[in-house]
């Protein structure tokens, strides 16, 4: 089973991931740890993409592309959670030969519903492990103990490059124009539940426990 979480950014699908993953088994898959990866150990993939990241905008598709195929055939045989990917109709048709060519098919999409005045709170006050990419909030979804990873214990809580004002508005103007498309393009297949992202963690986990345990 393939399971997207498809919606704007800081809408919450990295924090649900985290746990729904280890709690379903589920190969998870995120573009955007992957590229920051990169750009961490600046690696010359992640040289190339830093500045698109930083600015907000998308690397080229063919980059993306190259850097999910490589993830995907890289995990065990089992079912699959993708986050971030994908972001423009191309990626997903792009997809479909992908999994096409492997006898998969996409299980469901949850597309995780938020304002975009509730996406600017969330992102403006994210902090991000800088070992292992888990999410936090300064006030809606602390670490257990003050700066630690809940995860990995790490102590380094971080801002990440893109939670700035300004980029933010460029993600979510980048978003409506080349990803909402791709919403419509899986709602015409009849492969998209949409759920409400604005409600407090647990709440939105419950949901999506739900839709899985639907689809299995
Ligand atoms: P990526 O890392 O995928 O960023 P994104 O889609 O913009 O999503 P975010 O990580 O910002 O948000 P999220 O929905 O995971 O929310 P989170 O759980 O953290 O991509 C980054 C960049 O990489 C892109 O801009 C692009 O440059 C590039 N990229 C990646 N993939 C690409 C692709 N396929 N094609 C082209 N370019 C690509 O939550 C946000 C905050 O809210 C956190 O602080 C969290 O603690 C808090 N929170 C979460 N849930 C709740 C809740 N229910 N209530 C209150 N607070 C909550």
């Amino acid at each position: 089973m393939i399971f997207i979480f498809f919606g704007p950014p800081g809408s919450g699908k990295g924090t649900q991931a985290q746990t729904l993953s280890q709690h379903f088994h589920l190969n998870y898959i995120a573009t955007g740890n992957l590229l920051r990866a990169e750009v961490a150990a600046a690696t010359n993939l992640g040289l190339k993409v830093k500045s698109y990241i930083d600015a907000g905008h998308f690397p080229p598709d063919t980059i993306i592309m190259d850097v999910f195929r490589s993830a995907f055939e890289s995990k065990p045989d089992g079912d699959f959670l993708l986050d971030g990917i994908p972001r423009t109709l191309n990626q997903a048709k792009l997809l479909d030969v992908l999994f096409e060519n492997m006898n998969l098919k996409i299980t469901r999409v949850v597309d995780f519903d938020l304002s975009t005045e509730a996406v600017e709170d969330r992102i403006l006050g994210r902090l991000s492990c800088s070992a292992c990419g888990a999410t936090y909030h300064k006030t809606f979804n602390p670490p257990k103990v003050s700066g630690v990873c809940d995860f990995c214990g790490e102590h380094a809580l971080v801002s990440r490059s893109d939670d700035q004002k300004d980029v933010i508005k460029e993600r979510l103007a980048i978003y409506s124009l080349e990803t909402l498309p791709v919403l419509e393009y899986y709602k015409g297949q009849g492969i998209v539940t949409s759920i409400d992202a604005s409600l407090p963690p647990e709440k939105v986990g419950e949901a999506i426990v739900k839709i899985i345990e639907e689809s299995r």
